[in-house]
């Protein structure tokens, strides 16, 4: 089980430590998913970084990340190294990133277990190559370059290489937002596959409320570094409270029948947060009460933190 408790993140910003992550908490077991939603800096990836031990220098982190009874904020970088890659994967958005231009695609996906387990040449690239083929690329040479490839493909081999040491947790941030909407779709469910396939506990990244109602069990949605709504999926669709998840949902492109509609404003830079609930300057419902921080509170099954919910009739 991991386990995130109370995480804050402040990062130095012109020679002050600016927070950009509040009060995050969320339990992941095995065989379990949850989403992470919000728009651009709501805090999803600094969620991501810092349960990877990836945050940029001079962040400051408050909390836990509990791995199996050990806090992975307290680890030296090379226990963290061990959890990397083979406790916990990764996939980002760009799969061009993760992967080297220079190395065809079957080393990259071999690599990992030479890096974690004492495997032969002979029996990674063996593992490498039924790995090439579980993520649909069985058809492609694991002799081939990554430039070589779709970006479909290429987050495959991606996915490959995150699954090669048979990680129990899988952390992908927007893996599908560099993809057109047809590879998207495919890219999900076989992460959704893999995850029921292998027992591996999913956390999924995204902005796109469709992706997670689609894919994850629980859902947090993320507003200005905060816990705005959380809960079993099925729950706060159903039941959506929030002014900010209205908002999303409304913003969906099946929603608007065709390109989103943007919310109006935008979220506010963590230099100049206002104080109380941050969405307050965007939301139709603000009141006077809205200058004081709201607490995440149950509404019938799941949280929300919002003075003046909407309760869908
Ligand atoms: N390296 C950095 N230095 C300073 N501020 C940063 C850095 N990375 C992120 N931030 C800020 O931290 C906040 C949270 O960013 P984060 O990347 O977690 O957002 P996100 O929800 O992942 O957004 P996106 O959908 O754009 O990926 C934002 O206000 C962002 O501007
Ligand atoms: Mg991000």
């Amino acid at each position: 089980m991991l386990e995130v408790k109370d995480l804050g993140v402040a990062l130095t910003m012109g020679g002050q430590s600016v927070p950009v992550l509040s009060g995050v908490s969320f339990v992941l077991d095995r065989g379990h998913s949850v989403g992470l939603v919000g728009e651009s800096g709501s805090g999803k990836s600094m969620t991501a970084l810092a349960i990877m031990g990836l945050l940029p220098p001079g962040a400051r982190v408050s909390g836990r990340i509990v791995l199996d009874g050990r806090d992975l904020l307290a680890l030296p970088e090379r226990e963290m190294c061990a959890v990397r890659g083979r406790r916990i994967g990764m996939v980002f958005q760009e799969p061009m990133t993760a992967l080297n231009p220079l190395q065809p695609i079957g080393a990259q996906v071999a690599e990992p277990l030479r890096v974690h387990f004492s495997v032969t040449r002979g029996q990674a690239n063996a593992r490498a190559k039924r790995l090439l083929e579980r993520v649909g690329l069985g058809k492609i040479s694991p002799h081939r370059y990554p430039h070589q490839l779709s970006g479909g493909q290429r987050q495959r081999v991606v996915i490959a290489a995150a699954l090669a040491c048979e990680p129990d947790f899988l952390v992908a941030d927007e893996p599908t937002t560099a993809l057109d909407v047809t590879v998207q779709a495919q890219i999900l469910a076989l992460l959704a596959e893999l995850a029921a396939e292998t027992g591996m506990g999913l956390l999924l990244i995204t902005h796109d409320l469709g992706v997670v109602s689609q894919t994850v069990a629980d859902v947090l949605v993320m507003y200005a570094g905060r816990v705005v709504e959380r809960g079993p999926t099925a729950g706060v669709f159903g039941a959506m409270a929030h002014p900010y998840t209205h908002a999303l949902f409304a913003a969906r492109p099946s929603e608007s029948g065709g390109r989103p509609v943007a919310i109006a404003g935008q979220v506010p830079d963590p230099l100049y947060r206002p104080p109380g609930c941050a969405f307050a300057p965007r939301c139709a419902r603000v009141r006077d009460v809205c200058a004081t921080m709201p607490p995440l509170i149950g509404v019938g099954a799941h949280a929300c933190a919002c003075f003046n919910p909407r309760i869908a009739a």
